[in-house]
């Protein structure tokens, strides 16, 4: 993903699938990134050892661009034997995810803040995931934006290489023209089966918490697709 102009050989600037807005952080974010990073927090641009950090051996789920984490946090108290790593962009969303771990006593779960193309590539080791969940990514609804949607043919090529075989990739979304956009990009990768029959989606499976953008999603009257493939 390393691109390059033809002519003059220059880094191209990156698309990038997010917007950095710092909105509002309110103090007890604040003071939860100030007072609980050193313990969650993973820095960027480091390779991650699951079993150093989490100082056991067990199943590893990744979700991209939790929001603000309450989804996270409440797949992590529901199974406390598998550890969780959560990346977003959005530090007030990280800072009240701090908060949560914080209030519910959860030790399975590590934040990145950063994006999460940079941290797949760089910093997390090929078939070291046993789940990959993406719910509801910024759909960018017009055309003209959509090269900056995360689900494209490159990123889920990377997705499948950070995969274990038979590792699950989940994705979920409100916005019905990119979920058929998931569904076309995933019938070209090669690698994955679908879950549920070639070309559907599938039913919600009982893991996923419903979030805070789904629920937005819900009152506009959109309806929810669910994605779920197995790394062949
Ligand atoms: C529409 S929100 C959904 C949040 C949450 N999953 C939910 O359902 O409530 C998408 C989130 O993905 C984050 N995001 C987008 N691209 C990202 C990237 N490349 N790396 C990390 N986070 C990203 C955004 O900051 C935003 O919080």
């Amino acid at each position: 993903m390393n691109m390059t102009t033809k002519d003059n050989a220059q880094p191209r600037r990156e698309i990038r699938s997010f917007v950095l807005r710092e909105g509002r952080i309110t103090p007890g974010q604040k003071r939860a990134l100030q007072r609980l990073w050193p313990r969650f927090g993973l820095e960027p641009g480091r390779r991650i050892d699951p079993a150093a950090i989490f100082g056991r051996q067990a199943p590893l789920t990744l979700e991209i661009g939790f929001g603000n984490g309450e989804s996270l946090a409440s797949m992590a108290a529901r199974e406390p034997a598998t550890d969780f790593i959560g990346i977003e962009v959005h530090r007030p969303g990280v800072g009240h995810l701090l908060q949560e771990l914080d209030k519910q006593a959860l030790d399975n779960v590590r934040i990145i803040n950063e994006d999460a193309v940079k941290v797949l590539r760089d910093s997390l080791p090929a078939c070291s995931l046993d789940r990959l969940l993406l719910f509801f990514p910024d759909p960018w609804h017009k055309k003209r934006h959509h090269k900056r949607r995360i689900v494209q043919p490159d990123f889920i090529a990377l997705v499948a290489s950070r995969l274990k075989p038979g590792g699950i990739l989940h994705m979920a979304t409100d916005w019905e023209d990119y979920a058929e956009h998931m569904l076309d990009v995933m019938s070209r990768s090669e690698g994955f089966l679908n879950c549920a029959t070639s070309g559907a989606y599938s039913v919600k499976p009982d893991y996923r918490p419903v979030t805070k953008f789904e629920r937005r999603g819900r009152k506009l009257g959109h309806g929810v697709r669910d994605l779920v493939f197995e790394k062949k």
